[in-house]
């Protein structure tokens, strides 16, 4: 009997879909796609609203800008867009009511800047970025992050839109306070380019989960585990229940996988299964999805269950992606 390790190793190699135990592995085109190379320059972001934040960093790109610049550059997009409730402005509070950011990015030299539980500063990505650039750190957390990004001269604004603040208290009246992933179609920004010199940068941003208890810091700030960068092998980002991420170190998993030799999608695959073995039979709500990069543009993408998106933006295609799955 095929076990589901060589199921879906089988199915990263062969691309081909197929069924076993009632769980499919669907959109084998795409599939297929994710493993071939499509040169450079390219960005790939997660979730269907990655799509405006490629446009952002593709105008850096195209004309042969720095990745680093323009992963920057696509993370503000959702940052700034109140009707995106995952990601800065208009992301949903804690269970306090705050709106708390975590971001990261790294670049190909290795280096790595982070801010988490930071509050009232629209793009924690840029100040991220300012930690790497500015500090010898890598990471500032609550209140030293706000005070630092003061600092560096960036404005503080209330992030708590009329909007999350009514989902918030309708979930109040409820009092179930149980923390959500936000991941049915929506959740963290990861965004990975390639520019034409072959550099690789990455980047991370998200509110969390929503109504999650207030001090909470998922994977989104984690270097290794939500965002991972090796300027010769490839970088990866992860999206969905944080916690998961974190226990395995997916994205600094993904890149050593490829370092191994395994493509990015191959890599993406093993990641998941990890979880996934965790989970037995039935994922429940559990949502992770993995999205990686080489330096020759080849893609990888793949996911716990059916839902996850990525958006890939190149000189010939601006286009969104069902990614396969393990459920
Ligand atoms: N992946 C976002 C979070 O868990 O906070």
């Amino acid at each position: 009997m095929t076990t589901r390790r060589e199921f879906l190793t089988s199915c990263a190699l062969a691309g081909a879909a197929l069924t076993t135990g009632g769980k499919t592995v669907a959109h084998a085109a795409a599939q297929q796609r994710e493993s071939e190379s499509t040169g450079r320059p390219l960005v790939v972001s997660t979730w269907s609203f990655g799509q405006a934040a490629n446009a952002a960093a593709w105008n850096l790109l195209a004309p042969g800008g720095a990745a680093l610049d323009a992963v920057e550059q696509g993370a503000r997009v959702p940052e700034s867009d109140p009707a995106n409730r995952t990601v800065g402005l208009g992301g949903l509070p804690d269970r306090d009511g705050h709106v708390t950011l975590d971001a990261c990015v790294m670049d190909h030299a290795g280096r790595a800047g982070s801010v988490c539980f930071l509050e009232g500063y629209e793009h924690p990505v840029s100040v991220a970025r300012k930690v790497m650039e500015e500090t010898p750190h890598v990471m500032l957390a609550g209140a030293g992050a706000a005070q630092f990004a003061a600092e560096q001269g960036f404005t503080t604004r209330d992030l708590l839109t009329d909007d999350a603040r009514n989902a918030w208290n309708e979930w109040r009246k409820e009092a179930r306070y149980e923390p959500t992933a936000n991941a049915e179609r929506h959740d963290t920004l990861g965004i990975l380019a390639v520019d034409q010199d072959a550099h690789l940068a990455g980047a991370c941003t998200t509110s969390g989960m929503a109504f999650k208890l207030h001090g909470r810091v998922g994977d989104s700030p984690i270097i290794g585990a939500a965002l991972y960068v090796d300027g010769e092998i490839g970088c990866a980002t992860a999206t969905g229940h944080g916690e998961f991420v974190m226990r395995t170190l997916g994205s600094f998993l993904v890149v050593e996988l490829m370092r191994q030799g395994r493509s990015p999608q191959d890599a993406c695959t093993e990641a998941v299964e990890r979880i996934v073995r965790s989970l037995g039979d039935d994922p429940g709500e559990t949502q992770v999805g993995y999205l990686a990069l080489d330096p020759r543009g080849r893609i990888g993408a793949f996911a716990v269950q059916p839902g996850f998106q990525y958006a890939v933006r190149d000189g010939a295609r601006d286009e969104i992606i069902d990614a396969a799955s393990a459920f």
